[in-house]
């Protein structure tokens, strides 16, 4: 009689045999080498990962008793929050999640520019990247309409108005954009249709080609060497290690461990995160006659709500508003490019001259500081000081191609450092 193992190998060679299982496992974990060197700036991609799974899992339970109409939407989360049995988990979960993503995802990025990973021959894999990140842009903004509490209906009122500055169509395009004259259940409608369907279905696509990307040029690490110029007898970098297990029990599971520590202990005990992760005027139902004190969107836009609000002259017969408009939608197109806007001989932040490092430093802090200006009112010095870090956000950009060139780098190891 055979035994089980020899069973379970009959059943894995019929299913090779007809769909290749065992190697694409090979090839995307126990065969995929990664760089020996990778530290704690290459966990970020794997938690957000992680953060996909659990947006995934809670968005499809909160949907089973959430209600997308004008009447019934603000009902059905007070409802979920208080009758459906840990519904409240389930919301908390999905909003405290909602803003992880996007501290994941914005220090996923900034590994990027640290170690120049969009630099070639990854081109791709940023440019696949940033669509996520706008994907996910969008998909955050319907999502916090769904509520209908009265930050979900102002705030939307105030981006889709931005619409409205475009030349010529704008009045029909913000009719179009909301299904109706003023934002209603309809606008509730389309947006919940886009919030579980469209998006969640462009996300997962985009990170399926982000993962191909990636494992087609593979990795690169802190050095920003290629550890392919190094291949022992059968071909496998000297200085790479199979992804699994030793990226995924050694470096990824820890990581994802603490990080649900922190999870937890945010989603448990700080829900609203103070106000930056559910504001507070959402928790009173959508009212068109009643404007909040300050309209301000969740923290992971504000620092392009600043870019918008730091246009404050009309030019060439357009208003500010509309400048406004081209300065943020600039400030997302100028990452896409990026790659192209590097010239340095040199991948990694480490071997990267002076130029580099003042310039990525600045724009750290000019990011900051734009998102933090975006939390509150402006007054006409803080719109100054908008003013001067939105130019210091586009010279870490235009100026890229210039301070690049002309830096003195230091020279890399042929093969990595730890
Ligand atoms: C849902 C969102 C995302 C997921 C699930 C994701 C997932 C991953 C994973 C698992 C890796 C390999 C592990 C690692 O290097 O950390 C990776 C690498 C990478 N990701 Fe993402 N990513 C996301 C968003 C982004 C965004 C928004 C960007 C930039 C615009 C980006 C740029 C990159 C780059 C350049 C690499 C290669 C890094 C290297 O080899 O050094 N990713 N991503």
């Amino acid at each position: 009689m055979a035994s089980i193992q020899q069973t379970l190998t009959g059943i894995m060679e019929w299913v090779d045999a007809r769909l290749p299982v065992t190697e694409t496992y090979e090839k995307h974990m126990s065969k995929y080498y990664a760089p020996k060197n990778f530290n704690f700036w290459y966990i970020f991609g794997v938690l957000a990962f992680v953060v996909l799974i659990n947006q995934f899992l809670t968005g499809i339970w909160l949907t089973m008793s959430y209600v997308p109409t004008g009447d019934g939407a603000f009902a059905s989360i007070e409802y979920i929050m208080r009758d459906v049995e840990y519904g409240w988990m389930l919301r908390y979960m999905h909003s405290t999640g909602a803003s992880a993503f996007f501290v994941v995802v914005y220090l996923h990025m900034f590994r990027g520019l640290l170690y120049g990973s969009y630099q070639k021959p990854r081109e791709l894999i940023w440019v696949f990247g940033m669509l996520i990140y706008l994907a996910l842009m969008a998909e955050g903004f319907f999502g916090y309409l769904l509520p209908w509490g009265n930050m979900s209906y102002w705030g939307a009122q105030v981006i889709v108005s931005l619409a409205g500055a475009v030349p010529f169509v704008g009045d029909e395009l913000m009719t179009w954009v909301r299904g109706d004259f003023n934002m209603s259940g309809i606008t509730l409608n389309r947006f919940f249709a886009l919030h579980v369907a469209l998006l969640p279905l462009i996300i997962l696509i985009l990170v399926v080609l982000h993962i191909l990307a990636l494992h087609e040029v593979g990795s690169n690490n802190p050095d920003g060497v290629d550890i392919k110029k190094h291949l022992d007898k059968d071909g496998v970098p000297l200085d790479g290690i199979p992804f699994h297990p030793y990226y995924t029990i050694g470096h990824d599971l820890p990581a994802i461990i603490l990080f649900l520590f922190i999870f937890c202990a945010v989603m448990f005990f700080y829900p609203d995160g103070g106000g930056y992760l559910i504001e507070h005027p959402n928790y009173e139902p959508a009212n068109p006659l009643k404007t909040p004190n300050l309209i301000a969107p969740v923290w992971y836009y504000t620092p392009f709500y600043s870019m918008l609000r730091a246009a404050t002259y009309p030019l060439f017969g357009m208003t500010a508003k509309f400048w406004g408009l081209v300065v943020m939608a600039g400030a997302i197109a100028i990452l896409f490019v990026l790659p192209w806007l590097d010239r340095s001989p040199v991948k990694s932040m480490r071997y990267k001259g002076w130029g580099s490092k003042i310039f990525l430093t600045l724009f750290i802090i000019s990011f900051f500081i734009l998102g933090y200006l975006g939390t509150i009112h402006p007054t006409p010095i803080k719109t100054i000081i908008a003013q001067i870090c939105t130019a210091i956000y586009f010279s870490f950009f235009l100026l890229m191609p210039w301070y690049t060139s002309v830096e003195k780098t230091k020279p890399v190891p042929e093969r990595v450092t730890k």
